[in-house]
């Protein structure tokens, strides 16, 4: 977690959210848009899930060496809804509260294509878990940067080099196609919050178009940042 210059919002902070695919290059663009929002001295934490909090760190290794999938596909579900609890109680609530604003790699989007669209889990399932870990808490922006699946699961090969593929990483070449429509369809289904953008160009090409999506989509960016 990384925090950056003094706070100039007043009132709460803005949450966004970064989801996509495997190497679809969100660490790279949350932490481009972390410096640009430091340009503009507005205080912002980067942070991720699974994990973000120090309980919530213990739940990511869990969930990443495969432990959760033995447990069934609720029981996997519920430790990615119990790392969301602590993160947001310990991290993502306070920090808005104090007008902190919030990058966060995934959120539960990251839940509703991997577990639900993709899993067996049941949407009620998830909506239940939600209303107990996030109640009315969204993100004011999500923004889905989708990719080419072959491109992507280059770009982590790389990424990964010789350590072995994580739980998710190791999924076949369909699980991943059907990912990204998955996001596809979350984009769709609510264009207020959503911004689905074509990361397949450029990292700088990347974060100018989400500048862009930030701006059309939260009003409160200073005019000294868009020049930055
Ligand atoms: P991570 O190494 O952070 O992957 P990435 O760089 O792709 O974000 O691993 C997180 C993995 O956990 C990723 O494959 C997606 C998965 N995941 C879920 O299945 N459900 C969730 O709710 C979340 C937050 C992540």
């Amino acid at each position: 977690m990384t925090s950056a210059a003094p706070n100039r919002t007043s009132g709460r902070g803005k949450f966004i959210s970064f989801e996509g695919g495997e190497g679809s290059g969100k660490s790279t663009q949350i932490r481009k848009l972390a410096e640009r929002l430091a340009a503009a001295k507005l205080r912002t934490i980067v942070t991720r899930e699974p994990g973000g909090s120090p309980g919530a760190e213990i739940i990511r290794h869990l969930v990443l060496s495969g432990m959760g999938k033995l447990l069934g596909p609720d029981a996997e579900t519920l430790l990615f809804a119990a790392a969301r609890d602590d993160h947001v109680h310990t991290v993502i609530q306070p920090a808005l509260s104090q007008g902190t604003w919030v990058l966060c790699d995934r959120f539960s989007d990251s839940t509703r294509a991997y577990q639900v669209r993709l899993g067996q889990v049941l949407p009620a399932v998830l909506n239940a878990m939600q209303r107990v870990t996030i109640g009315d808490l969204k993100p004011d922006l999500t923004i889905i940067l989708d990719i080419p699946v072959e491109v992507g699961l280059q770009r982590a090969a790389a990424r990964r080099g010789s350590d072995a593929p994580d739980r998710f990483e190791a999924e076949d070449v369909q699980f991943h196609q059907d990912l990204r429509e998955a996001y596809r369809q979350i984009a769709a289904e609510d264009p207020q919050r959503c911004v689905l953008i074509d990361a397949n160009a450029d990292a700088d090409m990347v974060a100018a178009r989400v500048w862009t999506a930030l701006r059309d989509h939260l009003f409160a960016i200073p005019s000294s940042a868009s020049t930055a």
